[in-house]
């Protein structure tokens, strides 16, 4: 990871423009997760609902685009952010990279195997760079565990187990039509906030098989589940857990422990706290592998790939890591029975 982009890629001679589609929730962590990036501006945000663009490109001091193919006609927007509901992901980016933008693409690349597949093809076809967001990637505890994974220094994994003990409330699910649906959110507990942990375990350990999922709905009006378990068995052997719900009040740390047959560690919140190896003493939570706190997770990741795009490196995290994560949520709807077949 280098601390800014590059904007000394082949002939750049400006900042990275950057146009954001979608002014809500993770639009402001972007304004502000972009903020003073060495090389990179935000030049302008659509919105279809203008009374939440208008205010937001005042906010920001950016250009208020009414339609999507205004911003799209910018030739000062080189990348475009997709912030819009998951179900949208697809459909917006396939347009942006058409339109010759490069693309950041919120989690989940979005909610069908067939629409991820169509914005892959459509991206390398356009030939412009498909990122999709995955921040947790970024705190220093994670990145240790995987060194620590690499280097085998905990011998033979042998269990994976990681608990997202999330609280949403009705009002969440209520702040906005799309959440809690199966055709925009594409799912609950598992699509909406597991997926995060989805990606690091499949970026951690490779994709898992799903030996067996539960989901249920028990404390929302919505249609898709708020609570969510699933066992899992990796390539090597090692058995694992998934559990991830919106109901567990008030809401606790994302602890995600592996055990191998020479040493342990615990990640909580994408901090490294425990760090057990055979002959040596346990390390308790290192400072220097602690996790990063919105919007710094987004800044880390944003800078990463407007490096890679300047110096023509591969995405950090890429459309097909999108898809595996997406492919995972999946997998555990079918082996849970839940929701519409994808
Ligand atoms: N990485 C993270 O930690 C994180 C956190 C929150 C949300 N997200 C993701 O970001 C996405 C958006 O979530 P949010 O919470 O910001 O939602 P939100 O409802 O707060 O904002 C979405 C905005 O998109 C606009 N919109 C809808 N359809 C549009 C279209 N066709 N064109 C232009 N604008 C359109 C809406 O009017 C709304 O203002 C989701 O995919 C979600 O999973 C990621």
């Amino acid at each position: 990871m280098s601390s800014g982009p590059s904007s000394g890629g082949p002939g750049r001679s400006r900042p990275f423009g950057l146009g954001l589609v979608g002014s809500g929730v993770i639009a402001t962590t972007y304004a502000a997760a972009l903020e003073g990036l060495d090389g990179a501006r935000l030049v302008a945000v659509t919105d279809v609902d203008a009374a939440a663009g208008e205010p937001f490109a005042a906010a920001h001091g950016l250009a208020y685009d009414r339609d999507l193919d205004k911003l799209l006609g910018r030739e000062e927007v080189d990348v475009v952010c997709v912030c819009v509901p998951s179900g949208l992901h697809a459909e917006i980016g396939l347009a942006a990279a058409r339109a010759g933008k490069h693309l950041v693409v919120e989690k989940p690349i979005d909610v069908t195997r067939e629409a991820a597949r169509e914005l892959i093809a459509g991206a390398a076809a356009a030939g412009v760079s498909l990122n999709v967001i995955s921040q947790q990637r970024y705190n220093p505890g994670v990145r240790r565990a995987r060194a620590l994974l690499e280097e085998e220094a905990l011998g033979r994994v042998v269990v994976v187990s990681t608990s997202v003990p999330w609280y949403r409330s009705q009002a969440y699910y209520d702040s906005a039509a799309w959440r809690g649906t199966w055709s925009l959110d594409g799912g609950g507990a598992f699509m909406n906030q597991g997926v995060h942990y989805a990606d690091l375990l499949c970026w951690l350990f490779g994709p898992p098989q799903v030996s067996a999922a539960s989901c249920a709905t028990l404390a929302h009006d919505i249609e898709v589940e708020d609570v969510a378990l699933a066992l899992l068995r990796f390539d090597g052997g090692a058995v694992g857990m998934l559990e991830a719900s919106t109901t567990a009040y008030p809401g606790g740390a994302v602890v995600l422990r592996v055990n191998g047959t020479r040493g342990s560690l615990v990640l909580e919140d994408g901090a490294l706290v425990r760090l057990d190896i055979e002959g040596q003493e346990p390390v308790l939570a290192p400072p220097e592998y602690g996790a990063l706190v919105m919007p710094a997770g987004h800044r880390a990741q944003l800078s990463d790939i407007l490096s890679a795009i300047g110096d023509g490196r591969p995405p950090p995290v890429s459309g097909e890591d999108g898809y595996r994560a997406l492919a995972l949520v999946l997998d555990l709807y079918r082996s849970a029975g839940w929701g519409p077949v994808r």
